[in-house]
């Protein structure tokens, strides 16, 4: 696989890869902790290459793998689809408790329904990202979007990877492992432009990245570690090597 310094979010191997498949195959973590608990809780800021390390490491360690903000992604596209007022907290709410949301939590499956349509592309759009703020900072959806979590959480036998803002914090705090994945300001803009296939202007990756995390910032504390939790900081480091540096802090925790 090639990588480069700094690029960890696009460094990230396609599902399918046969070398990628073969080196999980061997992977010598994917027995670790057999039959005990083990949840890996992952926030971080946008851009930090959170989704697509956290998605790796679950793979090594054949574990589930929960991408949180895909569900506060989903809830968006389905008030846009129904014409429920993003700004209206009870209506947004009320579309979190009753949306038909289904999210697989296999590794090697991106997968998200809304009443059995797949949305798992159309979540991704920038219509999207640019209204997920509104149902991230509506505190009755987040309740709701919590208590589907922590359910996702236990369905998968408490050996998962799940990533966001408030996994360590709110949604999973008694996690065996708890990360917060950081990067420079820099290395985030350069990652979600680089992922975004240099489509973007300077001025829409700032809005993107820096003021989308300082609206969500308003609810969720993903800027700094709580108490017991491991600050990673990726600045530096390629895909593998954030990988790597994550499954050394899961084995020296989770012992
Ligand atoms: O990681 P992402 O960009 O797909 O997240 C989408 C939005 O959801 C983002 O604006 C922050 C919010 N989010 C959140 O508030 N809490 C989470 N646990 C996960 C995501």
């Amino acid at each position: 696989m090639t990588t480069s310094a700094g690029s960890a979010a696009s460094a990230a191997p396609a599902a399918g890869d046969p070398a990628a498949t073969a080196e999980r195959a061997s992977s010598p973590h994917s027995g670790f902790r057999l039959g005990k608990s083990l949840v890996v809780a992952i926030d971080g800021p946008s851009g930090s290459g959170k989704s697509s390390v956290s998605r790796e490491v679950a793979r090594r360690l054949r574990a589930a793998y929960l991408d949180t903000g895909a569900m506060y992604r989903a809830v968006t596209l389905h008030c846009i689809a129904t014409g429920v007022d993003l700004q209206d907290g009870v209506a947004v709410e009320a579309a979190a408790r009753g949306i038909e949301l289904f999210i697989s939590t296999s590794p090697d499956r991106e997968s998200v329904t809304i009443a059995g349509d797949d949305v798992t592309a159309a979540i991704r759009e920038p219509e999207v990202s640019s209204a997920v703020s509104a149902v991230a900072t509506t505190m009755g959806a987040r309740a709701e979007l919590i208590r589907r979590q922590r359910a996702l959480i236990a369905g998968a036998g408490h050996r998962i990877v799940a990533e966001g803002r408030d996994i360590t914090t709110v949604v999973a705090p008694d996690a065996e492992v708890r990360i917060l994945l950081t990067a420079s300001e820099e290395a985030r803009l350069r990652r979600r432009g680089d992922q975004l296939g240099g489509t973007q202007t300077d001025a829409q990756l700032k809005q993107q990245v820096i003021d989308r995390d300082a609206r969500d910032s308003t609810v969720v504390n993903f800027r700094q570690a709580a108490d017991g939790v491991v600050t990673l900081d990726s600045s530096d480091l390629d895909f593998e090597q954030t990988v790597a540096a994550v499954l050394d802090v899961v084995r020296t925790i989770a012992h």
